[in-house]
Formats: structure tokens, sequence, C-alpha cells
């Protein structure tokens, strides 16, 4: 992953520079790296504010070896990946599910993955990672009580080693994930999971459950034990 890439110092979204990239016949690993964006964008339609010099904001294109039915184990493996390379670091990151990584219980960097698809065939999928480096001087006082940066717990690597250790993981994870399985990716995600055994709430589509985190089912679907049974939830959002 990484040997092709391009670097903007301003871009509306690297999830959309790949998209265009890939539609330019970008190759498998292809990664976009942007100093800003302008309309950088999160999880469930949120904005993910991206100014300058604060963080890490990189997508990676692939194209290769990947169905469908891959994208919740590729999503769980790309937060996997973050949490992996920053532990690199000396940092002691947790995993909020799907995707958030967490320093000492706030939000250091987030997972949006997007892509096309259809049935058994993925034609590709577009991995956005947003780490904070720092915290950027106007940042909404409501985002300082969950969300945190690098900086906040020590100086912060370089953002080009960070890259590269990322990249190194994930391509780790993908090559583990085709050889075994989900069976250890979940293992490796599970131990670094935060809450785990203990009470959250989960706000779906479908309202708020509330229940015991019990780990993830084989396709990587968080499962709740709640007063009315066992629940298994594809797509939501976790409070700790
Ligand atoms: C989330 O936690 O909601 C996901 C945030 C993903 C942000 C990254 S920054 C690089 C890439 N480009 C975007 O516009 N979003 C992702």
């Amino acid at each position: 992953l990484g040997q092709a890439f391009r670097f903007f110092p301003e871009v509306d979204s690297t999830q959309n520079a790949a998209r265009r990239w890939f539609d330019d016949g970008a190759p498998h690993g292809a990664v976009v790296l942007a100093e800003r964006q302008t309309a950088g964008r999160g999880r469930m339609g949120r904005q993910w504010v991206s100014p300058p010099g604060t963080g890490l904001w990189m997508s990676v294109i692939l194209t290769d070896g990947l169905r469908l039915a891959d994208v919740h184990a590729l999503s769980l493996m790309a937060g996997l990946a973050v949490a992996e390379a920053l532990e690199a670091f000396g940092y002691r990151p947790g995993l909020k599910w799907p995707n958030d990584v967490l320093l000492a219980g706030k939000k250091v960097a987030g997972v949006l993955i997007e892509g096309q698809g259809e049935l058994d065939r993925l034609y590709f999928a577009v991995v956005g990672i947003g780490l904070n480096v720092r915290l950027p001087e106007a940042f909404p006082p409501e985002l300082r009580t969950i969300a945190t940066a690098l900086a906040e717990h020590g100086p912060p690597p370089p953002r080009r080693k960070l890259a590269a250790a990322i990249l190194s993981a994930l391509d780790r994870e993908l090559r583990a994930y085709r050889a075994e399985g989900f069976g250890p990716l979940r293992e490796r995600w599970l131990v670094r999971a935060v809450s785990l055994g203990r009470e959250i709430a989960v706000e779906t589509g479908g309202g708020r459950i509330v229940g015991r985190f019990a780990g993830l089912d084989d396709d990587g679907k968080l499962l709740v034990e709640t007063a009315a049974g066992l629940r298994a939830i594809a797509s939501g959002e976790v409070r700790l």
C-alpha cells in the first residue's frame, strides 16, 4: 500500500480525490494525503473538521481481492490498524465499534469506508482515515469533551511516520484476513475494545438499544445482551 500516492496542499476531501483517481486508473493501494480538507466528511453524514497542520487526512484505494461481504471486516481492520500503528509509537489506544480509535476515552481517529460493488464483487473501496495530531485553536468547545489529539498525550511523531506505520499495519491486517479469515482479526480487535462486558447504549436507525457489550458476531456485528435477549447490531452509534 502507498506505492502510488498523491499529496494535495488543499482538497475538498481525500475521499473524493481518491474516487476521482480511481476513475482515472489508480492502482490497488494508491494513497491520497492532504494538508487540509475543505469538505472533510465523517460517518453518518457528519462533517470532519480538517484544518492545515493539525492531522493526518488520508484515503487508501483498494481494488484487489475484496468482496462486498468483506466491507465489515475492512471497517474493523482499518481502526485496528490505526490502533496498532499508535501502539508502535508508545500510545495505548482503545477501540470503539465499529472503528473509532480512542486515547484516554476520547476520540483521536475515525475511519470512513466508501466504495462500490455488486453481489460478490467489490469494484473498489476507499478507506478514509482521519487522525488528530493536534487540536486546532478554533476547535469547538463541545468537541473538546469527546475528541482528543496525539499532542495532548506527548510530542507526536511526524505525520509521514504515522502514515507509513498505519499503511503497513493495514497491509498486514489485510494479508492476515485473507490467510486466516475473521476469527483472529476479531480477537485482535476485542482485546483493544473499550467497555467490553460493560453497559453501553447504541443509537440505531430503529431506536436506542441498551445492554451489556458482549462482543462481535461472525460478521463483525456488535453483540449487545439486552433485557429482551442478545441483539446483533449492524450499524449504529455507540455511547459508552
Ligand atoms: C468518522 O469518524 O466519522 C470518520 C472520519 C473520517 C475522516 C477522514 S479524513 C480523510 C478522509 N477524507 C474525508 O473526507 N474523510 C476521511
